[in-house]
Order: structure tokens, then sequence, then C-alpha cells
């Protein structure tokens, strides 16, 4: 029988923004056995109403179980904070979610002014706002939803004009606003970090969350004595309910390594 130790970890998201956290899994949990699990066919999910978001959570947790993966993290803040409470009600593995980071963005903040990217589905999330009211501590929070933008980084578009207009039209707010801190709340904005500096210059701090969350999976799988006791390096296994060959060429790019989805 396999140890408990040397199950995977299941990772997923709505489509590839998961990956931007599973680099640094990668890299600072260099031995762990990883399935990482792309909803292709339903994404986005930040169009999707609760109940939607909710039902494709609970079928792809519940086929990763079958995996017996030995924790769970959900590499999507639409999926997080929609779906995370109920998740850990019904899971008896440790669950990592992910959120927009208010708190670090405030502790930043000098002016007390933060921007905050996600999508429509984050964007109107009682959880998300009642983060925010709970972390601002008195800072401006400007909220910004940004439409379009997780499918054409699905589609393999971050580097056209197109992108980098819609990212533009989505900055120009928070930048009016003259906010000094950015959060990225949503996995798959981390691909166009280059763009987003490039546009709002050195002054604005961008933060993203793929460190924190790796640090506080680690810290559970410690906690739990579910660290693995194997020593060979990473494997990762890609399922997606939508395979294709641009998802793969996707995937190689983004991780550096071959990258092959089978059906899920
Ligand atoms: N990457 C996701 C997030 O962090 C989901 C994006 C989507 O499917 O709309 O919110």
């Amino acid at each position: 029988m396999t140890l408990v130790n040397n199950q995977p970890i299941g990772i997923f998201d709505s489509g590839i923004g998961g990956l931007s956290i599973t680099k640094h899994i990668k890299q600072q949990l260099p031995y762990e056995k990883i399935i990482y699990v792309a909803d292709t066919l339903y994404s986005p999910y930040g169009n999707k109403t609760a109940h939607s978001i909710i039902e494709r959570v609970n079928s792809v947790a519940e086929k990763l179980l079958q995996q017996k993966i030995k924790a769970l993290v959900v590499a999507c803040n639409t999926a997080t904070v929609n779906t995370i409470e109920q998740l850990r009600n019904q899971i008896a593995i440790p669950i990592i979610g992910v959120e927009p980071a208010i708190k670090p963005a405030t502790i930043n903040s000098k002016n007390k002014k933060i921007g905050v990217l996600v999508t429509q589905a984050t964007a109107k999330n009682p959880r998300f706002l009642t983060l925010i009211d709970k972390f601002s501590s008195g800072a401006e929070v400007i909220i910004q939803p940004c439409p379009g933008l997780v499918e054409l980084i699905e589609q393999g578009d971050m580097d056209t004009l197109q992108c980098e207009v819609l990212l533009n039209k989505y900055l120009i707010p928070l930048l009016k606003k003259e906010v000094d801190t950015i959060v990225l709340g949503c996995t798959h904005y981390p691909f166009l970090l280059k763009k987003i500096e490039k546009s709002c210059g050195n002054n604005i701090k961008i933060i993203d969350t793929a460190i924190p969350v790796t640090n506080q999976l680690q810290r559970q799988l410690q906690k739990n004595q579910l660290c693995t006791t194997v020593n060979n390096p990473t494997s990762i296994e890609f399922f997606s309910s939508k395979p294709s060959l641009l998802l793969d060429s996707l995937c190689t790019n983004l991780l550096d390594q071959e990258v092959s989805f089978k059906l899920f």
C-alpha cells in the first residue's frame, strides 16, 4: 500500500491560471507528486454564477479525491471565495485556497490606496467583500473586475495588442486613483506581470500570492506529517476537462517542461 505521504497533491483551476502557483510549488517542494487539473471546458469561472462555480468545484474535487490526493490546492481566487468553507466542511484533508492579498497590500501601501484586479464573480462575492472590510483597515480599496482577460490568456493571446489594450482599460482607473499597490486577485494575471509593471511604472507595488500559498501548503504538509518521503524530482500529471494541443503548448511554455494533458 502507498504511504499517504507519497500520494499526490491535487491542484486545480478553471484553466492555466493555477500554473502560476504550481510553478512555485514545484520549486519549493521539488519532491512532491502533483496532479494538476484545468477545468477548461467550463472556463472562465469568472463569468459564472456562484451556483455553477460550486457545482464545478465539487465535481473536480470529487474526481481528485478519487485519485487519493493527500492535500488540495484551490489555485483559483474565484473558486476559493465561492467554495472554500464548504470544501473544508466536507473534505478531511488539508485544503489550501488562494484569496486576494488585501492584508499584505494594506501593510505595503503608504498612501492607503489599493487596487485589486479580480474576475467579475470574485468582485461581487460576499466572502471577498468581507475580506476587504476586515483587512483594509481604513485604506481605500478599488475593486477592478477584468472581464475578457482570462479568455485571452487561455487562448494564448497574452502578447497581443488586444490584450494590452484591454489590460490598460482596467489599469487606467486604478492609476487615476493614484493607487500605490495593486493586488493580482486572479491566478491568471501573474502571466501579465511584465505588461502590468510596464503600464504602472516603478512606484506601484504589484502583489501576487503564489509564494504565501506555497508556504501555507508546506506548513500544512508539515503540520499534518504529510511531506513526501521520496527523493525523486516532482512529477506532475496534467488533466483537463477539454485537452487540446494549444493547452499543451501553452503550458509547456509557461512551465518550461514538456506538458501533455489527458482527459479528466
Ligand atoms: N484563475 C482564476 C482566479 O484566480 C479563475 C479565472 C476564471 O476562470 O475566470 O480567479
